[in-house]
């Protein structure tokens, strides 16, 4: 473990091992969000309650070595892949949200700016398309109709199973792309991409601005985010990407039986955020999304993880910490993000601390990341900074053996 100043420079990290929770060591320091460290332009994509890359990056230079599997079975946008790829380790990850592995497998095989260019001048636009379902308060005429024309090659490509990675490219950054509060997505302001607006609701939006759609140039808006996306990818970090991304692994899954993907005793490390209690509303902020792609959930047996019940909130986390053990090889670690909810009157790890022994870990560390630390601040005051859940704080846990 490096160490260095508390004052939130560069690589700061304070080893508190004196600072305890119990019997448990801590680690308080500037880990993961120095204004130094920046992540790649491949993780650029929105997506609810996902984590900085230098959140993983931290853990995975640290605890995993070339050639490890690192895993996140929570994997959302697929931060933990991707940045596991990105450092040469085989990316794992499953996430019940089908849009998961449509953003992360993309981005582990890129295409070049050139192929995306190519594709997008082949796709037809076809004027007289029009969506089955209303969206005029989302977007100009022309734009959905381009929208549509988009979908249904994509969609074409998929059924004749000539679908390939810059068709997947495209569809990752055309869902990224639908709506958004810039002239860099395809509809009219509305909320962040991250959180579709209902018809209803944009209606609103609309009629409280006093704005109607315009329209929008949808290949070129593509073209525009690809280009922004793979700014950072130089021709070595395409080759890591490209060669570790052959060996990923990614599923829709529940996080709590990946049996059917993941064999027991070959991950290395896990990096994860779980989804907190009834925070987020997974279904509801991707409906569009989930149109794009032509995936409807209604028939679906487990839904995304939501309850504002402790015990079932406790039950879900010890399921997936035997899972967790299950996979992980002996001597291998799984860093898991805990939460303060509810305004800091509930803290989740002693929860978390629970699953994890109950499953058979030993408990190593936690880390908080603070910008400023100082030894008389309240550790568990640390304040939290997004949406309601504290992003700052990992359990770390060790497999024996
Ligand atoms: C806090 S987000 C993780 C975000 C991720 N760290 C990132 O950077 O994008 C929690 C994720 O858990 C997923 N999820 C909820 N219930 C799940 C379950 N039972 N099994 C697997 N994933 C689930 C959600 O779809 C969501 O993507």
């Amino acid at each position: 473990m490096k160490s260095g100043s508390s004052d939130g420079t560069e690589d700061s990290v304070v080893d508190e091992s004196s600072t305890k929770y119990g019997q448990l060591p801590v680690t308080v320091a500037n880990l993961w969000t120095s204004a130094q460290r920046k992540s790649n332009s491949i993780h650029e994509i929105s997506y609810r309650a996902c984590f900085k890359a230098e959140l993983p990056e931290f853990f995975i230079t640290r605890y995993s070595n070339d050639g490890d599997v690192v895993y996140d079975p929570f994997m959302g946008r697929g931060t933990t892949p991707v940045e596991a790829a990105l450092n040469r380790r085989i990316p794992f990850g499953v996430d019940i949200n089908p849009l998961s592995v449509i953003f992360a497998l993309p981005r582990l095989a890129p295409p070049s700016v050139d192929e995306v260019r190519k594709r997008l001048i082949e796709i037809p636009m076809e004027s007289a398309l029009h969506p089955d379902i209303d969206l005029t308060m989302f977007f100009h005429e022309r734009t959905e109709s381009e929208i549509m024309s988009v979908r249904k090659y994509l969609s074409d490509r998929r059924k004749d199973e000539a679908e390939d990675k810059v068709d997947r490219f495209i569809r990752m950054v055309a869902t990224n792309r639908l709506t958004g509060h810039s002239s860099g997505f395809f509809s009219v302001y509305t909320l962040p991409p991250n959180q579709a607006a209902t018809q209803e609701s944009q209606v609103r939006i609309n009629r409280r601005l006093g704005q109607v759609p315009v329209y929008k140039d949808v290949k070129s808006i593509i073209l525009r985010k690809t280009k922004s996306l793979l700014r950072d990818i130089d021709n070595q970090s395409l080759n890591t990407l490209r060669d570790y991304g052959k060996k990923a692994l990614l599923g829709v899954l529940d996080a709590r039986d990946t049996s059917s993907l993941i064999k027991d005793g070959t991950v290395s490390l896990t990096v994860t955020s779980p989804p907190f209690l009834n925070i987020v509303q997974y279904k509801l902020d991707n409906w569009l999304r989930l149109w794009f792609n032509g995936i409807d959930l209604s028939d679906r047996k487990r839904e995304p993880f939501v309850t504002s019940n402790m015990s079932q909130w406790s039950k879900f986390t010890g399921e997936v910490f035997t899972d967790l053990y299950r996979i992980t090889k002996a001597g291998g670690r799984v860093a898991f993000e805990v939460g303060e909810i509810r305004n800091g009157s509930l803290k989740l790890e002693e929860y978390v601390l629970d699953a994890g022994k109950k499953a058979g870990f030993d408990v190593e560390r936690l880390f908080i990341n603070s910008q400023k630390f100082t030894k008389t601040s309240n550790i568990w005051g640390v304040k939290n900074n997004r949406d309601g859940t504290n992003t700052n704080r990992i359990v770390l846990f060790r497999k024996g053996g």
